[in-house]
């Protein structure tokens, strides 16, 4: 097991205290229904220690999807919590739809000992992103926060207000999603059986390929689909392969890699002893252009080698082929999407960084 050297929840005492939790709600909501919670599920047992440690108040913070600093009612957080409040049934769950300010403090005011309150998308903000210290600031000055947590680790790979400035500010510890993450991922990637696959989609094509390079001298094999492949990505190294056929939709576009490409991956996942796998093939919310990704799902969950899922759209759609194909199994399912990448290619995480040593 590879130790884990930052300070945890477990280090610090947080009786009495406001405490501030960074998690990543960023999950797939569609027309006000989340579609899949993992993300805060995963929150959950964080949020119960520090209470049942006699933490006075909760104080949560998120981001959710990429607004680039304005409003957009459809990226609200209000639906994470409350379905927060249905996973923490005995416990007061509120929202705050401002972030800092008097009626930020007024909310946490409010709000009773023991209660828990996620405050709105951090990103409506555009100093978020700016890891600006005066919007930390304002943050830990409207909830009276006296502890920071780090729990989202799918967004401890940026260095934005919530996950590094505040850091700055109060003593920082990782929370247990943290700490599992890190540690399990560490832990796959230290001495990986080879050959060792990494399948790279999704569509942030700007995040994924300089991880690409990154993934050259770690793995033996890339495979490269989704976004990138369709927007004609091309890399001469020998150990890359990019999808070559792809299914389109009624305008033309590129919306899921073809048969044959699926195959040729299938054939590379048979090949290797651990497979790592982050962002979906194709347009997956649309069933026609799931099929590949289906189709490596089911590889990949039947193969006996080191399995790792990365990447919110990726774990959604494998939660969701495990509810309906029992025999499959995955050695580890992560809630990180770009996180996870970076870390198992070798990158410093800057959320990470800036918590406290053991
Ligand atoms: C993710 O989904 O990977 C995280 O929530 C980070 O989101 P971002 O790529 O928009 O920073």
């Amino acid at each position: 097991m590879v130790e884990f050297r930052k300070k945890s929840v477990q280090d610090i005492d947080v009786s009495g205290k406001t405490v501030l939790i960074r998690v990543d709600y960023n999950v797939p909501i569609k027309d006000g229904v989340i579609q899949e919670d993992l993300r805060i599920s995963s929150s959950l047992s964080t949020i119960r220690y520090v209470l049942d440690q006699g933490a006075r108040k909760v104080i949560l913070i998120s981001h959710l999807g990429r607004p680039d600093g304005v409003y957009i009612p459809e990226m609200s957080l209000a639906p994470c919590a409350q379905k927060l409040a249905e996973l923490l049934p005995d416990k007061v769950v509120r929202f705050s739809d401002m972030i800092y300010g008097p009626d930020a403090k007024a909310a946490v005011d409010a709000l009773p000992d023991g209660g828990v309150i996620l405050l709105e998308n951090l990103r409506f903000v555009p100093d978020e992103e700016k890891n600006s210290a005066t919007f930390a600031q304002e943050i830990v000055n409207a909830t009276g926060a006296e502890i920071f947590v780090q729990d989202g680790f799918a967004v401890i790979h940026r260095a934005h207000a919530s996950t590094d400035a505040i850091a700055r500010l109060l003593p920082s510890v990782a929370g247990f999603l943290v700490e599992q993450e890190v540690a399990n991922l560490e832990a796959a990637i230290s001495n990986p059986q080879r050959p060792l696959l990494v399948i790279v989609g999704g569509a942030k094509v700007d995040d994924k390929q300089p991880l690409i390079d990154k993934f050259l001298t770690i793995a033996d094999k890339i495979a490269v689909g989704g976004k990138i492949a369709a927007d004609g990505y091309v890399n001469a190294s020998p150990n890359v392969y990019v999808a070559e056929d792809f299914v389109q939709g009624v305008n033309g576009s590129k919306l899921d890699i073809g048969p044959v490409s699926t195959q040729k991956i299938i054939d590379m996942i048979k090949g290797s002893h651990t497979i790592v796998w982050n962002g979906t093939l194709g347009m997956v919310e649309d069933e026609r252009y799931a099929k590949s990704s289906l189709a490596i799902a089911q590889a990949m969950g039947e193969s006996h080698d080191m399995t790792i899922v990365g990447g919110g759209d990726t774990t959604s759609f494998v939660e969701k082929v495990l509810k309906t194909n029992g025999n499959l199994t995955f050695n580890l399912i992560s809630t990180g999407g770009g996180a996870s990448l970076e870390l198992l290619s070798g990158k410093k995480l800057p959320g990470l960084e800036v918590l406290q040593d053991k």
